[in-house]
């Protein structure tokens, strides 16, 4: 069991941010990575259709013997407590809770902002997570485009810029003085730069990578289910366009991805 495969899933490469992070933290891990590059967006979808994908991605990882799963989209992380009980006695560890933390580790009485996913704001994730620890003033902000945007590699320019600008003014002046922007979508971190400029270099930019990794580490060390040896190389899973997710996915994980270790798969 040690040396069987972290699975983890997203609906496109936005989780890969995650993995990043992951495989960082954790060198002496393998991974397998799911995007349901077919079904992106879940952010624009119903929750009762995101926890069905959700499910189906990790049954499909389930089905490889990977000891626990990540849920890299917040989106997804909605349906958590749902996920955990249909995989249990899998671990399962979602982005949410991790990125309240962060959020709250840099302003611990706020105001936080949050950018996520329809889906995401909807739920009302982010503001429980926050609010379960702390009374900081919240205020949320569906993105939608950013997300056809990171997977189209459109991260700078006028037109990243300009949409940034439509989401984000609004929430500025809705929220004065935020401390902290939480980047509520594991699509967002590759958007950083030009989010950093629309909002100012003064508010933290938070996302849940490293606090997620780091909540995966200590799981695997207070179970004792940590790998031993030398790890396999990593594996990736696609339910569309594997060459894409290959060429596309390396601005999401920062390094190359090796064509030949991506598979197409059919979740239904
Ligand atoms: N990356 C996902 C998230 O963190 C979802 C993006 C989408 O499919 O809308 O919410």
């Amino acid at each position: 069991m040690n040396n069987a495969p972290i699975g983890i899933f997203d609906s496109g490469m936005g989780g890969l941010t995650v993995m990043r992070a992951l495989a960082e933290r954790l060198p002496g891990e393998q991974f397998i990575y799911l995007g349901d590059t077919a079904r992106l967006p879940y952010g624009t979808k119903s929750a009762e259709t995101v926890r069905r994908y959700a499910l189906q991605a990790a049954h499909a990882l389930t089905a490889r013997g990977v000891k626990l799963v990540v849920i890299a989209c917040n989106t997804a992380s909605v349906g958590l407590p749902y996920l955990k009980e249909a995989l249990a006695p899998l671990p399962v560890i979602g982005v949410i809770e991790p990125g309240a933390e962060a959020a709250l580790a840099v302003a611990p009485k706020g105001p936080i902002a949050v950018i996520a996913t329809e889906g995401t704001v909807k739920g009302g994730a982010y503001v429980s997570a926050i609010h379960a620890l702390s009374m900081a003033p919240v205020a949320q902000q569906a993105c939608p485009l950013f997300v056809p945007m990171a997977e189209e590699g459109l991260i700078d320019g006028p037109i990243a810029e300009a949409v940034a600008r439509r989401y984000l003014e609004p929430l500025m002046a809705r929220l004065p003085k935020p401390q902290v922007l939480v980047l509520g979508c594991t699509h967002y971190p590759v958007l950083k730069d030009i989010i950093a400029r629309v909002v100012g270099s003064e508010i933290a930019l938070v996302d849940s990578a490293a606090i997620t990794a780091a909540a995966v580490a200590k799981l695997l060390d207070q179970n004792g289910m940590a790998a031993r040896g030398e790890p396999q190389a990593h594996h990736f899973l696609v339910t569309d366009a594997p060459d894409r997710f290959a060429r596309v996915g390396e601005i999401f994980f920062g390094h190359p991805i090796d064509p030949g270790a991506v598979e197409q798969v059919d979740l239904q």
